[in-house]
């Protein structure tokens, strides 16, 4: 039996014991969740979103006897698949007495929902031709009866929420429901495309305008990462030692790519030992090579323009307009301002508080200031060649 695991993961989300420093944004989904406010959430992809909400809906329940209930949308393309994602969502999170009620009442209602394994999605398959909208629209209801069964409040969170604003209507349908449901329940819109979700919540014609408080999710803070990954260590019998502050500077905050770090890290040093800065330069190489993949498909998603203006980014240290980089890289000025707001709207960048603009990945950011074959800059690029 193997027990000396990594225990650094950065492939799934962290189970809510895990999740470093987002204590105060716990609390404040939670005040918003009881007082009856929606909150639209933002954060780049990997920033610990589904982490957070998940810990949110855990603490939620314990602490305020809501009834937690995460709807994952990632990719949804249609109102079926909307309503199996719904049906499926209460199917996992609804226990007990609870369960049995909402079962039954989903059953009278003769639309094909079940909370078993033969509901919607079943019955779809088997009916290609059987309009979801019924089922829906009483899974959109369902609030009302968890308060009907004994006073409960629903607290329902959806996740990647961005990708409804795909399916027409579907916004305006949720309104429909919702807006009714401030007694009974309280609702999370999270996401991570900053333009869609601008979209659907800041434009004065849409469905949603005005409808959630915004909230916006950060980076961690090195104090924070550094004292979690240096416990880790110590807690699997090794040390961290010299390791760790180019470990800190060169994940920038980055949720994701700082458990990436530590993973690869922690992987080089043997039980009983502290990591080196060469530990540290290995992990490094492997973490670039792992992502090699990655990195490759997000550049080919991007058009010439949005490229190029990366690199002018990397290239003029945040700046994108500097006449060198804009001459090396055959770009003009104009190019650069229609590309920037496209690669803001995928949170491909962000404007940095210093001003100018960061590429948000600080991985990707080390891979495209690669191919700028720049003299090398040890102390930036924390790699020896
Ligand atoms: N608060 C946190 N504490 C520890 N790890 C985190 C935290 N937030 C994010 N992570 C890391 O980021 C990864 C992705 O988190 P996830 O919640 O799936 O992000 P998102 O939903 O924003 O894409 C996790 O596997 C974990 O390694
Ligand atoms: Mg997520």
């Amino acid at each position: 039996m193997i027990v000396d695991v990594n225990p650094f993961v950065y492939s799934r989300p962290v189970p809510p014991e895990d999740v470093v420093d987002r204590d105060a944004e716990v609390a404040d989904l939670l005040r918003h969740a009881v007082g009856g406010h929606y909150v639209r959430l933002y954060a780049p992809r990997k920033y610990g979103k589904t982490s957070l909400l998940t810990r949110a809906l855990h603490d939620g329940e314990r602490s305020e006897g809501l009834i937690g209930v995460l709807v994952d949308l990632y990719r949804v393309a249609s109102v079926a698949d909307v309503t199996v994602r719904l049906e499926r969502a209460y199917a996992k999170h609804l226990r007990g007495d609870l369960r049995g009620k909402v079962e039954s009442f989903l059953q009278r209602t003769g639309v094909g929902l079940s909370l078993g394994a033969f509901g919607i999605s079943a019955r779809l398959q088997l009916d290609p031709a059987r309009d979801p909208l019924p089922a829906l629209h009483a899974l959109l209801d369902l609030p009302l009866r968890l308060e009907a069964s004994g006073g409960f409040r629903a607290f329902i969170v959806f996740d990647e929420f961005q990708d409804i604003g795909r399916i027409d209507g579907l916004d305006g349908l949720l309104r429909s429901h919702i807006q009714h449901q401030g007694e009974v329940a309280s609702y999370v819109f999270a996401g991570s495309e900053p333009g869609l979700m601008r979209l659907l919540f800041e434009t004065k014609d849409r469905p949603l305008y005005g409808s959630a408080v915004p909230m916006r999710l950060g980076r961690l803070a090195d104090a924070d990462l550094a004292d979690y990954v240096a416990r880790r260590f110590d807690a699997s019998g090794r040390s961290v030692g010299e390791a760790l502050n180019p470990l800190l500077a060169l994940a920038a905050g980055h949720p994701q790519r700082a458990m990436l770090l530590a993973h690869r890290l922690w992987a080089e040093v043997a039980q009983g030992h502290e990591a080196t800065l060469d530990d540290w330069q290995a992990a490094h190489v492997a973490a670039m090579r792992e992502l090699e993949p990655e990195f490759d498909a997000q550049w080919r998603g991007l058009d010439a323009s949005g490229q190029k203006t990366l690199r002018a980014i990397t290239l003029g240290d945040g700046s994108p307009y500097r006449t060198a980089a804009l001459r090396r890289l055959d770009l003009t000025k104009d190019v650069v301002r229609r590309a920037l707001p496209r690669l803001a709207a995928t949170a491909e960048i962000e404007e940095r508080e210093a001003g100018g603009y960061g590429i948000v990945d600080p991985l990707f950011a080390a891979w495209v200031d690669r191919l700028n074959d720049r003299p090398v800059d040890d102390a930036r690029s924390g790699v020896r060649r």
